[in-house]
């Protein structure tokens, strides 16, 4: 059979089956979700686990669960649970209705966000091609951010970060731990930054490779995508949300309960 018969295909899409030459077909695509969630969350002050806390009396994490299962994308979510909680989270998850088309697994966590991460990359099963990192302290992000990343993935994109423009303007500091004032060593070009959020989505394999790259190499990154820069493989952008921003401090918390009552105000949600 000459070459010109066979009809074009995406390395992301069911082929026609196997060829004579390049043999069996690629798998179709299936998304997983990675919540690391093993934080303390020092910043929102004393008390449970920030994933833990809850917005109008919903853990954290079962928002931000939900937010991942509500894209039809994602079929498997994989909890990051801390070291020694995951009995507790799994208890958890199942005293709270979560969507039945999508499975949800629980692991133990690590000492940073990197090794939590790493770890629930390990936990997950042979057939998924890619995948979407997710903080729990992001629990409101839109299934149309979601969805965006996802698409973007199954384009072909080797990685890809929804992110903001900034309001704020930035400044580079000598950083002191003193309490002293910090001497400014210049300004980036406002338009030129972005404030990235998750879930940052990533083809498997180049997660995989970007934390064994990263794994000696200590503390690491703070976002997956950093990982994948290391690598020279390229991150692209698509647009963040407003809503999808990281519970951090307690004037957080305020505004993740006023985004949820305008939803049950507007939509019923
Ligand atoms: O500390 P930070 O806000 O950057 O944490 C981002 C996310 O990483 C949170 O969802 C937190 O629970 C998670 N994390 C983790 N394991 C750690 C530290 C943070 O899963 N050891």
């Amino acid at each position: 059979m000459s070459s010109s018969t066979t009809p074009p295909s995406s390395p992301f899409l069911p082929g026609p089956g196997p060829h004579p030459e390049t043999g069996p077909p690629p798998p179709p695509p299936r998304t997983a979700a990675v919540i690391p969630a093993a934080g303390r969350g020092v910043r929102l002050g004393p008390g449970a686990p920030k994933a833990l806390r809850t917005l109008n009396g919903t853990p954290m994490l079962v928002h931000a669960v939900r937010a991942m299962a509500r894209s039809r994308a994602v079929s498997l979510v994989v909890v990051v649970a801390p070291p020694d909680g995951a009995a507790e989270v799994r208890t958890l998850l199942d005293d709270h209705a979560l969507p039945s088309t999508t499975e949800v697994a629980v692991v133990p966590g690590g000492s940073t966000r990197q090794e939590s991460v790493s770890l629930g990359l390990a936990a997950l099963p042979a057939d998924i091609t890619d995948v979407l990192v997710h903080d729990a302290a992001r629990p409101l992000v839109p299934a149309e951010t979601v969805d965006a990343v996802a698409a973007a993935v199954r384009g072909g994109a080797p990685a890809v970060v929804p992110a903001l423009p900034l309001a704020d303007t930035v400044k580079e500091v000598d950083p002191r731990t003193d309490g002293g004032p910090e001497t400014v060593l210049g300004t980036p070009e406002r338009a030129r930054l972005r404030a990235v959020q998750t879930p940052q989505g990533f083809n498997r394999e180049t997660l995989a490779r970007a934390h064994e790259k990263a794994a000696p190499e200590g503390e690491g990154a703070t976002d997956d995508a950093g990982l994948v820069e290391r690598l020279g493989l390229p991150v692209v952008v698509v647009p963040g949300h407003e809503e999808a921003f990281k519970v951090t401090r307690p004037l957080d918390l305020v505004l993740a309960e006023a985004v949820l009552a305008r939803r049950r105000a507007t939509d019923g949600f």
